[in-house]
């Protein structure tokens, strides 16, 4: 199995934090493990002992058909790893820094430029291609170091929270850029706090809390846990919240509904999609009941969380849209540091 990553009881801990707990992972050559998990659940961690760049205090890995422990070397040789190249050259222009990286990977010349003009137009880059780097933003290196990662398709990749920080345009970009290689044969092994994104790109999924894998499956699996669809409706009035309530009990799979009063929002767990959402608005309509906002919507990452561990997703991600917000961006990393 050329491309597949194998865990065992992956343990690693920091003085008294446990970062990893007993991670167990197989990842079948050619698709996609998206490891989902709030700040501090381990990813990160995973991801550094899978690529060699930390020990774990037991436990085994295979990456690529190589022990990861024996031979550290040879994994790093058929492995990509997306924030690895931070050796990013500040004097060199975006456009130098890829082909230089296409030349390290012992590609021709001409396919190291052809390579580089194409992700620097899909990163949206191109306009800045001939700058150097010193002179980017916090946003555009982000990205100049997504398309590094990418100018080859070694068999593994890694990609840690590679989407965390961009605007919506650049974060489909990359999703299409991932998905080729995958359709190439790439196997990855992707980091987020975003189910959305192990939604479009996972093949499979492994929810990650204080250094277990808390639940496994594919999107679809861990959402019918979850409870899949939801209604949420928003009455007009609070003397309406109980005969909403009512109706949304009788259309709901068994699910409680949820009420939250400050709102008027009332969430129920359902299936049938649209066609359900359309008899729950008669029959809210014909018993009176006057609505002001109603709408099907999938569990989010913190529906999984809730459901999964009885709690919220306490460090779920602010999601930092705005990537030419950089010098606050860096202002709030810093505050966060503190
Ligand atoms: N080098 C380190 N020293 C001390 N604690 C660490 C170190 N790296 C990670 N941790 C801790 O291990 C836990 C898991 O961290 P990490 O793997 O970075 O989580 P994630 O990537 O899911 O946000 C956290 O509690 C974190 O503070
Ligand atoms: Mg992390």
């Amino acid at each position: 199995m050329p491309g597949a990553i194998h865990a065992e009881g992956l343990v690693k801990t920091f003085g008294d934090v446990r970062a990893l707990d007993g991670v167990d992972l197989d990842v079948p050559e050619g698709t996609v493990l998206g490891l989902l998990g709030p700040n501090g659940a381990g990813k990160t961690t995973t991801v550094r002992v899978l690529t060699t760049l930390l020990q774990p205090d037991s436990g085994r890995a295979v990456v690529a058909g190589i022990d990861v422990l024996k031979h550290p070397n040879e994994v790093r040789r058929s492995i990509g790893l997306s924030g690895q190249f931070a050796a990013v050259d500040e004097y060199l222009t975006g456009r130098e820094n890829l082909h230089m990286v296409g030349r390290l990977y012992q590609m021709s010349g001409r396919a190291a430029k052809a390579r580089a003009d194409e992700l620097l137009e899909r990163f949206n880059l191109a306009d800045a291609a001939d700058r150097i780097t010193k002179t980017y933003s916090g946003g555009m290196r982000r990205r100049l170091d997504l398309a590094a990662a990418l100018v080859v398709s070694p068999p593994v990749m890694f990609m840690d929270e590679p989407t965390t920080g961009l605007d919506p345009r650049n974060r489909q970009a990359l999703w299409e850029v991932i998905q080729e290689l995958v359709a190439g044969g790439t196997t990855l092994l992707l980091t987020t706090q975003y189910l959305e994104e192990a939604d479009n790109l996972a093949h499979e999924i492994c929810v990650v809390d204080h250094g277990r894998v808390i639940a496994r499956g594919t999107s679809d699996e861990l959402k019918a846990r979850t409870g899949g669809e939801r209604v949420e409706v928003v009455v007009h009035a609070p003397e309406h919240i109980p005969t909403g309530r009512e109706v949304l009990t009788v259309f709901g799979k068994g699910g409680d509904v949820t009420v939250e009063e400050h709102t008027r929002k009332l969430t129920v767990p359902v299936t049938g999609g649209a066609k359900l959402l359309a008899e729950v608005i008669r029959e809210l309509d014909a018993r009176g009941v006057e609505i002001d906002d109603i709408g099907l919507r999938r569990p989010t990452l913190d529906d999984v969380f809730i459901s999964l561990t009885g709690h919220a997703a306490e460090a779920a991600a602010e999601d930092e849209e705005s990537a030419g917000d950089d010098v606050r961006d860096s202002a709030r990393r810093k505050e966060a540091v503190k």
